[in-house]
């Protein structure tokens, strides 16, 4: 007796007991720093003791005996130091004048995404060993929700049923939040591309609005159709609606924390996990940038605009008047730079550099703040350190993160078509103030305050959809709605009918009784006369 009791609480300890899980992971895209997002998670499953099987361009940095890894390199060129500082030097003037550069902008930059997508998605059709990597089993599969739904008809092809879990290096996408049920309100929720934090006025929402159905049907008809297309041609039949598949989503984990990112509802499926990325352990600092720390006497201005652009395009008299103005601060400057010497280039108290490693500078006592583009990485990791931040936003979410970070007193904004003297001047100046990095402390330590680490939290959710799956969903009911259910047409119509039937109805008996009074009336009349 003892002996089946203990079995079968062994088989529930078993049951529960996720460890060893076989998990698939699917990174299409170029982005480096989305990749930095998503790889710690990886490294901590892999560390639980789950297989992980993954496909991405950049290489997971663990034993390659403890992966399963398939390479995507060479699928699309790498998204490194890929952007050119020109482009957003020559704006249109007229654009700008007339106040739609910024549209047009939200506009350009995500269109890239399309031929990107696409390119990869055929060649996705044809990538061997990703093939032979479809046709395991698995318990649960990691997707990148950005710009491309391919890896979802892929999944259906290949009758993977395991749930589907999706991960964002930014918060949602203008086409994501149907995906888990969530519906969203143009009055106060921006796109993420926009340049604000909430709408706000009038013209705010109209944009919100606007962008939003736009870039749902552009999302819609640019890629996600043309996806099917790609799948339906090599494999010569036809598949489920990408779309229906992509409202499989059993759950959704953003990189974004309210404190920072400011509040938007969320779901049981929908979980923030802004900072999982943050990795503490200590990482090697090049001699010669550790000395310029130590010999700085009033601190040092880390100047970096992240991995993707590369900042030796920047025109000759914008760098000058960075130059120009760093130089009248008593502070030192490190700026990331890749056409430096290998030891850096000095020029007065800035110390170009090549490369930085950003983290472990941020942290470094003697760093008092930081000048950014306000990507998601930089600015997390600014604010899980506490320093100040100048933020200047070019593309993508940029603008809105940088919104965000003003609006909660810890970073300054400034455009980078507005940069002069006087405002990159003033925005350095008042972020130097003692009430600002006082005020960077104290979103810090709000922005740290939560019930389990982000990484902690984005493991403990994957093990708990590995557990229960679709036996336990976590979307809302909205998801199995349509347009007209969803936004109450239906009941609105059904009421209106009532209630216009209602007063008909009213109406009719009003006028019969005042026919019967009226006839009455006329009775009476008569009686009198005769
Ligand atoms: C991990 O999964 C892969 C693919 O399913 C399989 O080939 C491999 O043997 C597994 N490794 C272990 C240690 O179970
Ligand atoms: C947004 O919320 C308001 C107030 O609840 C509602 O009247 C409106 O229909 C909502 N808009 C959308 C697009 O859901
Ligand atoms: C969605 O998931 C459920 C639960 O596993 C499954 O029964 C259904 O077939 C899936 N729908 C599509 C369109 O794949
Ligand atoms: C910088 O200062 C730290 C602590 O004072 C010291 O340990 C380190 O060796 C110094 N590094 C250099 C390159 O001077």
């Amino acid at each position: 007796m003892m002996r089946i009791l203990f079995i079968s609480y062994l088989t529930i300890l078993t049951f529960n007991n996720v460890n060893c899980s076989r998990i698939l992971a699917l990174f299409p895209h170029t982005g480096k720093s989305h990749h930095m997002v998503f790889e710690p998670l990886l490294k901590t499953l892999i560390e639980r003791g789950h297989n992980v099987t993954v496909a991405s361009i950049f290489p997971v940095n663990v034993p390659p005996e403890k992966i399963t890894e398939i390479s995507l390199k060479g699928i699309a060129e790498e998204g490194v130091e890929t952007i050119d500082l020109a482009e957003y030097s020559e704006r249109n003037v007229f654009l700008r004048l007339i106040g739609l550069d910024d549209i047009v902008q939200q506009i350009e930059c995500l269109s890239v995404l399309a031929d990107m997508a696409l390119d990869t998605c055929t060649k996705l059709m044809n990538w061997p060993t990703l093939k032979k990597a479809l046709r395991n089993e698995y318990d649960v599969v990691l997707v990148e929700n950005f710009n491309t739904d391919c890896m979802l008809g892929l999944l259906h092809v290949y009758e993977i049923k395991a749930p589907v879990i999706a991960l964002l290096s930014s918060y949602l996408m203008p086409w994501s939040a149907e995906r888990i049920g969530l519906t969203e309100n143009f009055s106060y929720m921006p796109v993420l591309t926009s340049a604000f934090k909430n709408p706000n006025t009038f013209i705010e929402r109209l944009e919100s609005t606007v962008m939003n159905y736009y870039f749902k049907f552009w999302y819609r008809y640019a890629i996600q159709i043309k996806e099917q297309e790609i799948i339906e041609k090599y494999f010569g039949r036809k598949i489920v609606d990408l779309n229906d598949l992509a409202k499989n989503t059993t759950l959704m984990m953003m990189n974004t924390f309210h404190s920072l990112n400011g509040v938007k509802p969320l779901l049981p499926g929908l979980v923030e996990v802004g900072g999982m990325h943050v990795d503490e352990t200590k990482k090697y600092i090049p001699p010669y940038i550790e000395k310029f720390l130590n010999e700085s006497e009033h601190g040092v201005i880390l100047l970096s605009f992240g991995s993707l652009i590369k900042t030796s395009t920047i025109p000759k008299y914008k760098e000058e008047i960075i130059i120009r103005v760093l130089s009248k601060f008593k502070q030192r400057v490190i700026w990331k730079y890749e056409d430096s010497d290998e030891e850096g280039t000095l020029v007065g108290n800035i110390l170009k550099v090549r490369w930085i490693p950003q983290y472990e500078l941020l942290k470094h006592k003697k760093v008092l703040a930081f000048i950014g583009h306000g990507g998601l990485l930089g600015m997390t990791e600014a604010v899980s350190v506490g320093k100040p931040m100048v933020v200047v936003p070019f593309y993508g979410d940029q603008p809105t993160n940088a919104a965000a970070a003003a609006s909660i007193g810890f970073a300054k904004k400034i455009s980078y078509a507005d940069i002069n003297d006087d405002t990159l001047f003033e925005a350095v100046q008042s972020v130097l103030s003692a009430e600002m990095r006082l005020s960077a402390r104290l979103v810090s330590k709000m922005w740290h305050d939560r019930q389990s680490k982000p990484l902690d939290t984005a493991v403990y959710w994957v093990e708990r959809v590995i557990r229960w799956g679709h036996k336990d969903p976590l979307h809302s009911p909205a998801r199995d709605l349509n347009f007209i259910q969803l936004s109450l047409l239906d009941v609105g119509a059904a009421l209106a009918v009532i209630l216009i039937v209602l007063v008909l109805i009213l109406k009719a008996i009003l006028l019969l009784i005042l026919r019967v009074i009226k006839v009455s009336f006329n009775v009476n009349v008569k009686e009198k006369k005769h």
